[in-house]
């Protein structure tokens, strides 16, 4: 008799707020053959993201700074739970050497802005917003990138762009980056880990 196995890929998602892009991302791949979120991170014991994750009943995990900055970035403990890919959404510690080389090519992360533009350590939630409105700029968006040892720095996946109004505040700015966020940031992960693996079914 044959037998097929179906590979499984598990995901960590790192949060540090809200988490309303970790909800989509659970929910998108709540039912996936092949791809599963399998942990939620954050650095914060009373984020958001953390009361979402348990009303999914997913497994999480708070970490603490000394042991993510000094000792071994946590990679043991996620490498025995077996998680193959990591997804910082709205995460604010720069991510260490050690789990960038632990899991090179395999973290990706969202940034509300057009990357090179208005990235970069403090760039991030509503200072974003506030500095393209102040700059006048005419259109703005979302950024999906591979993460290196630098802010906002790695490769480029994607990104999608949003007009900027005259009437636009750094709250209208940021509910219309949100939704292209909730929109694309889901299948984005997906396209990625299918293109790195192409035996995994849909
Ligand atoms: C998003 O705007 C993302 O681009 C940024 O942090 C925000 C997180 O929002 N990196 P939420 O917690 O998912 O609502």
């Amino acid at each position: 008799m044959m037998h097929t196995t179906t590979i499984q890929k598990k995901i960590a998602v790192f949060a540090s707020g809200a988490g309303s892009n970790t909800e989509k991302i659970i929910m998108y791949f709540a039912s996936h053959p092949s791809i599963s979120i399998s942990l939620i991170v954050s650095n914060k014991a009373n984020a958001g993201v953390l009361k979402i994750a348990a009303n999914f009943s997913i497994h999480t995990l708070v970490i603490e700074k000394e042991k993510f900055f000094t000792q071994n970035a946590y990679t043991d403990e996620l490498k025995n739970l077996g998680i193959d890919f990591i997804v910082l959404a709205g995460f604010l510690w720069r991510i260490p050497i050690k789990l960038i080389e632990a899991y090179s090519n395999k973290i990706i992360n969202i940034h509300p802005a057009l990357l090179p533009k208005y990235g970069g350590k403090g760039m991030y939630g509503h200072y974003v917003h506030e500095a393209v409105i102040a700059a006048k700029e005419k259109e703005s968006g979302i950024t999906i990138h591979y993460v290196d040892e630098q802010y906002d720095h790695g490769n480029i996946i994607i990104q999608i762009k949003c007009s900027v109004a005259e009437n636009d505040t750094p709250t209208s700015l940021a509910e219309k980056i949100h939704q292209l966020e909730h929109q694309f940031f889901p299948s984005t992960i997906e396209k990625c880990l299918m293109e790195q693996n192409h035996s995994l079914t849909l």
